[in-house]
Protein backbone atom coordinates (compact mmCIF):
# COMPACT_ATOMS: atom_id res chain seq x y z
CA UNK A 1 0.00 0.00 0.00
CA UNK A 2 2.56 2.91 1.20
CA UNK A 3 4.99 1.11 -0.97
CA UNK A 4 5.29 4.70 -2.97
CA UNK A 5 5.22 6.22 0.48
CA UNK A 6 8.23 4.13 1.35
CA UNK A 7 10.46 4.87 -1.34
CA UNK A 8 9.98 7.98 -1.47
CA UNK A 9 10.68 8.04 2.53
CA UNK A 10 14.05 5.83 1.33
CA UNK A 11 15.03 8.18 -0.96
CA UNK A 12 14.60 11.46 1.72
CA UNK A 13 16.27 9.70 4.07
CA UNK A 14 19.12 9.08 1.56
CA UNK A 15 19.48 13.19 0.56
CA UNK A 16 19.27 13.82 4.03
CA UNK A 17 22.63 11.28 5.11
CA UNK A 18 24.38 13.09 1.71
CA UNK A 19 23.19 16.48 2.61
CA UNK A 20 24.81 16.30 6.19
CA UNK A 21 27.88 14.76 4.89
CA UNK A 22 28.27 17.50 2.93
CA UNK A 23 28.46 19.91 5.53
CA UNK A 24 31.60 18.42 6.89
CA UNK A 25 34.06 19.19 3.83
CA UNK A 26 36.09 22.11 3.98
CA UNK A 27 37.69 22.86 0.74
CA UNK A 28 36.09 24.57 -2.07
CA UNK A 29 37.04 22.23 -4.84
CA UNK A 30 36.52 18.55 -3.30
CA UNK A 31 32.73 19.92 -1.98
CA UNK A 32 32.48 21.04 -5.55
CA UNK A 33 33.15 17.29 -6.91
CA UNK A 34 31.27 15.81 -4.20
CA UNK A 35 28.46 18.16 -5.03
CA UNK A 36 28.39 16.83 -8.48
CA UNK A 37 28.87 13.48 -7.56
CA UNK A 38 26.33 13.20 -5.20
CA UNK A 39 23.80 15.30 -7.02
CA UNK A 40 24.18 12.53 -9.91
CA UNK A 41 23.34 9.78 -7.47
CA UNK A 42 19.72 11.83 -6.27
CA UNK A 43 18.61 11.73 -9.75
CA UNK A 44 20.69 9.01 -11.42
CA UNK A 45 22.31 11.02 -13.93
CA UNK A 46 25.14 9.07 -16.29
CA UNK A 47 26.67 12.26 -16.46
CA UNK A 48 26.67 15.49 -15.01
CA UNK A 49 28.77 19.06 -14.73
CA UNK A 50 29.54 21.81 -11.98
CA UNK A 51 30.07 25.37 -13.14
CA UNK A 52 31.32 28.01 -10.61
CA UNK A 53 30.22 32.08 -11.25
CA UNK A 54 32.84 33.67 -11.60
CA UNK A 55 32.43 38.04 -12.12
CA UNK A 56 29.44 37.73 -15.39
CA UNK A 57 31.21 34.28 -16.88
CA UNK A 58 30.59 30.21 -15.83
CA UNK A 59 33.85 28.45 -15.73
CA UNK A 60 33.22 24.31 -15.63
CA UNK A 61 35.05 23.07 -12.73
CA UNK A 62 34.25 18.79 -12.93
CA UNK A 63 32.62 17.07 -15.22
CA UNK A 64 31.40 13.47 -14.91
CA UNK A 65 30.34 10.95 -17.09
CA UNK A 66 29.94 6.65 -16.05
CA UNK A 67 29.61 5.58 -19.70
CA UNK A 68 32.89 7.46 -20.93
CA UNK A 69 34.56 6.36 -17.76
CA UNK A 70 33.60 2.79 -17.99
CA UNK A 71 36.45 2.78 -21.40
CA UNK A 72 39.02 4.18 -19.29
CA UNK A 73 41.61 1.82 -16.96
CA UNK A 74 39.85 1.25 -13.47
CA UNK A 75 39.81 3.71 -11.13
CA UNK A 76 41.18 6.35 -13.87
CA UNK A 77 39.62 9.86 -14.04
CA UNK A 78 38.41 11.86 -17.27
CA UNK A 79 41.28 14.26 -17.71
CA UNK A 80 40.17 17.54 -16.81
CA UNK A 81 38.87 19.90 -19.44
CA UNK A 82 38.53 23.73 -17.90
CA UNK A 83 36.77 26.48 -20.36
CA UNK A 84 34.44 29.21 -19.61
CA UNK A 85 31.70 30.98 -21.31
CA UNK A 86 29.37 34.55 -21.23
CA UNK A 87 26.50 34.29 -18.33
CA UNK A 88 23.75 35.22 -20.74
CA UNK A 89 20.77 33.25 -22.18
CA UNK A 90 22.20 31.45 -25.23
CA UNK A 91 23.47 28.23 -23.11
CA UNK A 92 21.21 26.34 -21.03
CA UNK A 93 23.63 26.75 -17.84
CA UNK A 94 24.10 30.37 -19.11
CA UNK A 95 19.79 30.69 -18.83
CA UNK A 96 19.64 29.06 -15.58
CA UNK A 97 22.30 31.21 -13.91
CA UNK A 98 20.90 34.69 -15.16
CA UNK A 99 17.55 33.73 -14.68
CA UNK A 100 17.58 31.82 -11.21
CA UNK A 101 15.17 29.38 -12.62
CA UNK A 102 15.50 25.42 -13.15
CA UNK A 103 15.84 23.64 -16.49
CA UNK A 104 14.18 20.28 -17.47
CA UNK A 105 14.62 19.29 -21.09
CA UNK A 106 13.53 15.82 -22.14
CA UNK A 107 16.05 16.26 -25.28
CA UNK A 108 18.71 18.15 -26.26
CA UNK A 109 18.52 17.66 -30.07
CA UNK A 110 15.49 18.90 -29.93
CA UNK A 111 14.91 21.77 -27.88
CA UNK A 112 11.82 24.25 -28.90
CA UNK A 113 12.99 26.89 -31.14
CA UNK A 114 11.24 29.52 -28.89
CA UNK A 115 13.27 29.01 -26.09
CA UNK A 116 16.34 31.56 -26.16
CA UNK A 117 19.03 28.76 -25.29
CA UNK A 118 20.60 25.68 -27.90
CA UNK A 119 22.71 23.24 -26.91
CA UNK A 120 26.35 23.29 -27.30
CA UNK A 121 26.91 19.92 -29.39
CA UNK A 122 30.75 20.61 -29.21
CA UNK A 123 31.45 18.37 -26.53
CA UNK A 124 29.19 15.43 -27.50
CA UNK A 125 31.20 15.64 -31.05
CA UNK A 126 34.43 15.62 -29.07
CA UNK A 127 33.97 12.76 -26.64
CA UNK A 128 31.62 10.70 -29.00
CA UNK A 129 28.80 10.97 -26.30
CA UNK A 130 25.44 11.20 -26.92
CA UNK A 131 23.22 14.10 -24.64
CA UNK A 132 19.56 13.63 -24.37
CA UNK A 133 18.17 14.97 -21.23
CA UNK A 134 19.26 17.75 -19.82
CA UNK A 135 18.40 19.18 -15.54
CA UNK A 136 20.12 22.06 -14.39
CA UNK A 137 19.79 24.19 -11.57
CA UNK A 138 21.43 27.08 -9.78
CA UNK A 139 23.69 26.98 -6.33
CA UNK A 140 23.01 29.73 -4.76
CA UNK A 141 24.01 31.08 -1.40
CA UNK A 142 21.36 31.28 1.54
CA UNK A 143 21.18 35.22 0.78
CA UNK A 144 20.27 34.59 -2.74
CA UNK A 145 23.82 35.14 -4.24
CA UNK A 146 25.16 33.20 -7.37
CA UNK A 147 27.85 30.73 -6.67
CA UNK A 148 27.57 28.01 -9.79
CA UNK A 149 25.34 25.68 -11.06
CA UNK A 150 24.92 22.02 -12.04
CA UNK A 151 23.79 20.55 -14.35
CA UNK A 152 22.88 16.55 -15.00
CA UNK A 153 22.97 14.71 -18.01
CA UNK A 154 21.09 11.41 -19.48
CA UNK A 155 18.38 10.41 -16.11
CA UNK A 156 18.73 6.50 -16.34
CA UNK A 157 16.06 4.26 -15.37
CA UNK A 158 16.46 1.12 -13.83
CA UNK A 159 17.17 -0.99 -16.46
CA UNK A 160 20.15 1.63 -17.32
CA UNK A 161 18.20 3.52 -20.47
CA UNK A 162 18.00 6.71 -21.05
CA UNK A 163 15.01 8.46 -19.36
CA UNK A 164 13.49 11.96 -18.86
CA UNK A 165 14.26 13.83 -15.53
CA UNK A 166 10.97 13.29 -13.56
CA UNK A 167 8.67 16.00 -11.69
CA UNK A 168 9.92 14.21 -8.32
CA UNK A 169 13.71 14.56 -9.50
CA UNK A 170 13.09 18.42 -10.15
CA UNK A 171 12.02 18.41 -6.45
CA UNK A 172 14.87 16.20 -4.78
CA UNK A 173 17.40 18.22 -7.10
CA UNK A 174 15.80 22.02 -5.52
CA UNK A 175 15.81 20.10 -2.13
CA UNK A 176 19.41 19.09 -2.84
CA UNK A 177 21.06 22.24 -4.21
CA UNK A 178 19.76 24.67 -1.68
CA UNK A 179 22.06 22.51 1.21
CA UNK A 180 24.77 22.41 -0.99
CA UNK A 181 24.31 26.15 -1.45
CA UNK A 182 25.23 26.93 2.37
CA UNK A 183 27.89 24.27 2.61
CA UNK A 184 29.26 25.72 -0.32
CA UNK A 185 28.99 28.85 1.24
CA UNK A 186 30.67 27.83 3.99
CA UNK A 187 33.63 26.59 1.91
CA UNK A 188 34.45 30.03 0.40
CA UNK A 189 34.84 31.25 3.82
CA UNK A 190 37.04 28.96 5.05
CA UNK A 191 38.97 29.33 1.29
CA UNK A 192 38.85 32.81 1.91
CA UNK A 193 40.63 32.95 5.37
CA UNK A 194 43.25 30.73 4.01
CA UNK A 195 43.76 32.99 1.26
CA UNK A 196 44.70 35.97 3.56
CA UNK A 197 46.98 33.27 5.59
CA UNK A 198 48.78 33.32 1.40
CA UNK A 199 47.87 36.80 0.91
CA UNK A 200 50.34 38.15 3.84
CA UNK A 201 52.96 35.49 2.50
CA UNK A 202 52.50 37.34 -0.71
CA UNK A 203 52.93 40.56 0.49
CA UNK A 204 56.61 39.56 1.74
CA UNK A 205 56.83 37.96 -1.39
CA UNK A 206 55.25 38.95 -4.30
CA UNK A 207 56.74 36.56 -6.65
CA UNK A 208 55.90 33.76 -4.83
CA UNK A 209 52.21 34.11 -5.72
CA UNK A 210 49.07 32.37 -4.33
CA UNK A 211 49.51 30.33 -7.81
CA UNK A 212 51.98 28.30 -6.57
CA UNK A 213 50.01 27.67 -3.53
CA UNK A 214 47.07 26.49 -5.61
CA UNK A 215 49.01 24.71 -7.97
CA UNK A 216 51.13 22.56 -5.66
CA UNK A 217 47.53 21.62 -3.09
CA UNK A 218 46.02 20.67 -6.63
CA UNK A 219 49.16 18.56 -7.22
CA UNK A 220 49.55 16.90 -3.79
CA UNK A 221 45.41 16.19 -4.19
CA UNK A 222 45.83 14.09 -7.52
CA UNK A 223 48.84 12.39 -6.47
CA UNK A 224 47.07 11.39 -3.44
CA UNK A 225 43.82 10.10 -5.44
CA UNK A 226 46.30 7.73 -7.15
CA UNK A 227 47.75 6.45 -3.67
CA UNK A 228 44.07 5.91 -2.29
CA UNK A 229 43.15 3.83 -5.39
CA UNK A 230 46.21 1.83 -4.79
CA UNK A 231 45.76 1.20 -1.02
CA UNK A 232 42.02 0.75 -1.37
CA UNK A 233 41.91 3.69 1.20
CA UNK A 234 37.51 3.86 2.09
CA UNK A 235 35.49 6.06 0.62
CA UNK A 236 34.82 8.48 3.85
CA UNK A 237 38.51 8.46 4.80
CA UNK A 238 40.19 8.90 1.39
CA UNK A 239 37.65 12.63 1.19
CA UNK A 240 38.48 13.80 4.81
CA UNK A 241 42.04 13.14 3.99
CA UNK A 242 42.38 15.07 0.15
CA UNK A 243 40.06 17.58 2.10
CA UNK A 244 42.33 18.42 4.36
CA UNK A 245 45.23 17.71 2.39
CA UNK A 246 43.91 20.48 -0.39
CA UNK A 247 43.51 23.21 2.39
CA UNK A 248 47.08 22.13 4.67
CA UNK A 249 49.28 22.23 1.62
CA UNK A 250 48.38 25.75 0.46
CA UNK A 251 50.08 27.00 3.36
CA UNK A 252 53.09 24.63 2.89
CA UNK A 253 55.62 27.73 2.86
CA UNK A 254 53.77 30.13 5.15
CA UNK A 255 56.69 30.47 7.61
CA UNK A 256 59.20 32.14 4.77
CA UNK A 257 56.73 35.20 6.43
CA UNK A 258 59.85 35.38 9.51
CA UNK A 259 62.90 34.89 6.29
CA UNK A 260 64.27 38.50 6.23
CA UNK A 261 64.31 39.80 2.30
CA UNK A 262 67.65 40.30 1.97
CA UNK A 263 67.36 36.01 1.71
CA UNK A 264 63.83 35.41 0.55
CA UNK A 265 64.01 37.91 -2.23
CA UNK A 266 67.41 37.36 -3.27
CA UNK A 267 68.78 37.43 -7.00
CA UNK A 268 71.27 34.45 -6.90
CA UNK A 269 72.27 31.54 -4.96
CA UNK A 270 71.90 31.26 -1.08
CA UNK A 271 75.20 30.96 0.47
CA UNK A 272 75.40 28.44 3.84
CA UNK A 273 74.13 30.48 6.49
CA UNK A 274 71.22 32.12 4.60
CA UNK A 275 70.41 28.73 3.38
CA UNK A 276 70.40 27.47 7.32
CA UNK A 277 68.43 30.53 8.02
CA UNK A 278 65.78 29.77 4.71
CA UNK A 279 65.47 25.91 6.08
CA UNK A 280 64.05 27.52 9.85
CA UNK A 281 60.86 28.04 7.48
CA UNK A 282 59.57 24.79 8.35
CA UNK A 283 59.22 24.50 12.04
CA UNK A 284 58.12 28.19 11.95
CA UNK A 285 55.66 27.24 9.75
CA UNK A 286 54.76 24.48 11.37
CA UNK A 287 54.00 26.87 14.67
CA UNK A 288 51.57 28.83 13.58
CA UNK A 289 49.33 26.08 13.72
CA UNK A 290 49.56 25.29 17.35
CA UNK A 291 47.32 24.36 19.21
CA UNK A 292 46.31 22.10 16.91
CA UNK A 293 42.43 22.30 16.85
CA UNK A 294 41.08 20.43 13.87
CA UNK A 295 42.77 17.72 10.81
CA UNK A 296 43.62 20.49 8.80
CA UNK A 297 45.76 21.90 11.47
CA UNK A 298 47.17 18.63 11.98
CA UNK A 299 48.05 17.85 8.75
CA UNK A 300 48.92 21.48 8.05
CA UNK A 301 52.02 21.29 10.72
CA UNK A 302 53.03 17.95 9.25
CA UNK A 303 53.57 19.23 5.83
CA UNK A 304 54.89 23.05 7.12
CA UNK A 305 57.11 20.99 8.94
CA UNK A 306 58.18 17.91 6.55
CA UNK A 307 58.14 18.89 3.31
CA UNK A 308 61.70 19.41 2.74
CA UNK A 309 62.65 15.91 4.20
CA UNK A 310 63.74 13.19 1.67
CA UNK A 311 63.15 9.87 1.31
CA UNK A 312 66.57 8.86 2.25
CA UNK A 313 67.30 10.79 5.04
CA UNK A 314 69.26 13.74 3.92
CA UNK A 315 66.42 16.76 3.81
CA UNK A 316 65.62 18.97 6.74
CA UNK A 317 64.29 20.05 9.23
CA UNK A 318 65.35 16.30 10.61
CA UNK A 319 64.56 16.20 14.25
CA UNK A 320 63.89 19.06 16.11
CA UNK A 321 63.67 20.47 20.07
CA UNK A 322 59.65 20.39 21.02
CA UNK A 323 60.75 23.44 23.03
CA UNK A 324 62.49 25.78 20.75
CA UNK A 325 61.75 24.03 17.45
CA UNK A 326 64.82 24.04 16.25
CA UNK A 327 67.41 21.20 14.72
CA UNK A 328 68.67 19.15 17.48
CA UNK A 329 69.91 15.46 16.70
CA UNK A 330 73.16 15.45 14.98
CA UNK A 331 75.04 12.55 12.56
CA UNK A 332 78.32 12.62 14.70
CA UNK A 333 80.09 11.34 11.36
CA UNK A 334 79.23 14.47 9.32
CA UNK A 335 78.31 16.90 12.26
CA UNK A 336 74.45 17.66 10.43
CA UNK A 337 71.13 17.40 11.02
CA UNK A 338 69.73 14.30 10.90
CA UNK A 339 66.78 13.88 8.68
CA UNK A 340 63.55 11.88 8.73
CA UNK A 341 63.79 8.67 6.11
CA UNK A 342 61.65 6.60 4.86
CA UNK A 343 57.88 6.25 6.25
CA UNK A 344 59.30 8.37 9.41
CA UNK A 345 58.05 10.99 7.22
CA UNK A 346 53.98 11.70 7.04
CA UNK A 347 52.36 10.50 3.82
CA UNK A 348 51.32 14.37 3.37
CA UNK A 349 54.60 15.72 3.38
CA UNK A 350 56.38 12.81 0.81
CA UNK A 351 53.54 13.72 -1.52
CA UNK A 352 54.01 17.74 -1.34
CA UNK A 353 57.38 17.53 -1.41
CA UNK A 354 57.14 16.18 -4.93
CA UNK A 355 54.73 18.73 -5.74
CA UNK A 356 56.58 21.25 -4.70
CA UNK A 357 59.33 20.71 -6.25
CA UNK A 358 57.48 19.79 -9.64
CA UNK A 359 56.20 23.22 -9.52
CA UNK A 360 59.62 25.09 -8.61
CA UNK A 361 61.50 23.80 -11.23
CA UNK A 362 58.46 24.64 -13.96
CA UNK A 363 58.39 28.44 -12.48
CA UNK A 364 60.31 31.41 -12.82
CA UNK A 365 62.02 31.98 -9.38
CA UNK A 366 63.95 35.29 -9.01
CA UNK A 367 67.25 33.13 -8.07
CA UNK A 368 66.31 30.85 -11.50
CA UNK A 369 64.53 30.50 -14.85
CA UNK A 370 61.63 28.12 -15.54
CA UNK A 371 63.18 24.21 -16.69
CA UNK A 372 61.63 22.65 -20.05
CA UNK A 373 58.79 19.72 -18.84
CA UNK A 374 60.93 17.09 -19.79
CA UNK A 375 63.97 18.34 -18.04
CA UNK A 376 61.75 18.66 -14.51
CA UNK A 377 60.04 15.09 -15.29
CA UNK A 378 63.72 13.46 -15.53
CA UNK A 379 64.66 15.24 -12.49
CA UNK A 380 61.87 13.96 -10.43
CA UNK A 381 62.63 10.41 -12.03
CA UNK A 382 66.05 10.81 -11.08
CA UNK A 383 65.50 11.41 -7.95
CA UNK A 384 63.36 8.63 -6.86
CA UNK A 385 64.20 7.12 -4.00
CA UNK A 386 66.58 9.43 -2.78
CA UNK A 387 64.87 12.46 -2.66
CA UNK A 388 61.30 11.08 -2.88
CA UNK A 389 59.31 7.72 -1.95
CA UNK A 390 59.86 6.13 -5.03
CA UNK A 391 55.79 4.75 -4.73
CA UNK A 392 54.73 8.08 -4.87
CA UNK A 393 56.81 9.25 -7.63
CA UNK A 394 55.07 6.38 -9.62
CA UNK A 395 51.65 7.46 -8.72
CA UNK A 396 53.02 10.81 -9.81
CA UNK A 397 53.62 9.94 -13.07
CA UNK A 398 50.24 8.45 -13.40
CA UNK A 399 48.29 11.58 -12.52
CA UNK A 400 50.64 13.72 -14.68
CA UNK A 401 47.74 14.24 -17.41
CA UNK A 402 45.25 16.28 -14.94
CA UNK A 403 48.48 17.40 -13.27
CA UNK A 404 49.50 19.14 -16.60
CA UNK A 405 45.87 20.23 -16.92
CA UNK A 406 45.99 21.98 -13.81
CA UNK A 407 49.16 23.65 -14.50
CA UNK A 408 47.30 25.30 -17.40
CA UNK A 409 44.60 26.71 -15.55
CA UNK A 410 46.55 27.95 -12.66
CA UNK A 411 49.27 30.34 -14.96
CA UNK A 412 49.95 33.22 -13.06
P1 LIG B 1 61.20 26.95 -3.54
O1 LIG B 1 61.70 27.94 -4.54
O2 LIG B 1 59.72 26.81 -3.39
O3 LIG B 1 61.82 25.56 -3.92
C1 LIG B 1 61.33 24.37 -3.37
C2 LIG B 1 62.27 23.23 -3.61
O4 LIG B 1 62.36 22.96 -5.02
C3 LIG B 1 63.71 23.48 -3.18
O5 LIG B 1 63.88 23.23 -1.80
C4 LIG B 1 64.44 22.44 -4.04
O6 LIG B 1 64.28 21.16 -3.49
C5 LIG B 1 63.67 22.49 -5.35
N1 LIG B 1 64.32 23.43 -6.28
C6 LIG B 1 63.95 24.68 -6.59
N2 LIG B 1 64.76 25.23 -7.52
C7 LIG B 1 65.67 24.27 -7.82
C8 LIG B 1 66.78 24.21 -8.74
O7 LIG B 1 67.08 25.17 -9.48
N3 LIG B 1 67.47 23.02 -8.78
C9 LIG B 1 67.16 21.97 -8.00
N4 LIG B 1 67.88 20.84 -8.07
N5 LIG B 1 66.12 22.00 -7.12
C10 LIG B 1 65.39 23.13 -7.03
P2 LIG B 1 65.14 23.86 -1.02
O8 LIG B 1 66.39 23.69 -1.82
O9 LIG B 1 65.13 23.29 0.35
O10 LIG B 1 64.83 25.39 -0.95
C11 LIG B 1 63.82 25.90 -0.10
C12 LIG B 1 63.55 27.33 -0.43
O11 LIG B 1 64.74 28.09 -0.25
C13 LIG B 1 63.17 27.56 -1.91
O12 LIG B 1 61.79 27.32 -2.08
C14 LIG B 1 63.57 29.03 -2.07
O13 LIG B 1 62.61 29.90 -1.50
C15 LIG B 1 64.82 29.12 -1.22
N6 LIG B 1 66.05 28.92 -2.02
C16 LIG B 1 66.69 27.74 -2.23
N7 LIG B 1 67.80 27.94 -2.97
C17 LIG B 1 67.87 29.27 -3.23
C18 LIG B 1 68.80 30.11 -3.92
O14 LIG B 1 69.80 29.66 -4.48
N8 LIG B 1 68.52 31.44 -3.97
C19 LIG B 1 67.43 31.99 -3.35
N9 LIG B 1 67.24 33.30 -3.44
N10 LIG B 1 66.53 31.22 -2.68
C20 LIG B 1 66.75 29.88 -2.61
C1 LIG C 1 25.20 24.31 -21.51
O1 LIG C 1 24.78 24.41 -22.65
O2 LIG C 1 24.48 24.42 -20.51
C2 LIG C 1 26.64 23.98 -21.24
C3 LIG C 1 27.59 24.68 -22.14
C4 LIG C 1 27.81 23.88 -23.38
O3 LIG C 1 28.45 22.81 -23.32
O4 LIG C 1 27.34 24.33 -24.45
C1 LIG D 1 55.69 18.70 16.23
O1 LIG D 1 56.40 19.69 16.49
O2 LIG D 1 54.45 18.69 16.42
C2 LIG D 1 56.30 17.49 15.61
C3 LIG D 1 57.70 17.34 16.07
C4 LIG D 1 58.39 16.16 15.44
O3 LIG D 1 57.78 15.43 14.63
O4 LIG D 1 59.58 15.96 15.71
FE1 LIG E 1 59.45 25.14 1.48
FE1 LIG F 1 57.15 25.88 -2.11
Amino acid sequence: MSNQLTKKEEIYSRIFDIESSLHNVQDVDVLLEIILTEARKVVSADAGSIYVAEGDRLSIRYSQNDSLKKNLPRGQKLPYTFFSFPIDSKTISGYVALTGSMVNEPNVYEIDEVKPYTFGKETDKMTGYKTVSNLTIPLNAPNGTLLGVLQMLNALDENGNIREFSADDETYLKHFAYNAGIALERSYLTRAMIMRMIKISEMRDPKETGAHANRVASYSVEIYDRYAFHKNVPEAERIKYRDSLRVASMLHDVGKVSIPDSILKKNGRLTDEEFSLMKTHTWKGAALFKPIMSFVDEIAVEIALRHHENWDGSGYPGFINKETGEAERLDYSTHKNQGLKGEEIPLSARIVSIADVYDALSSNRIYKEAWKEEDVLNEIRACSGTKFDPELVEYFFEALPNIQAIKNLFTE
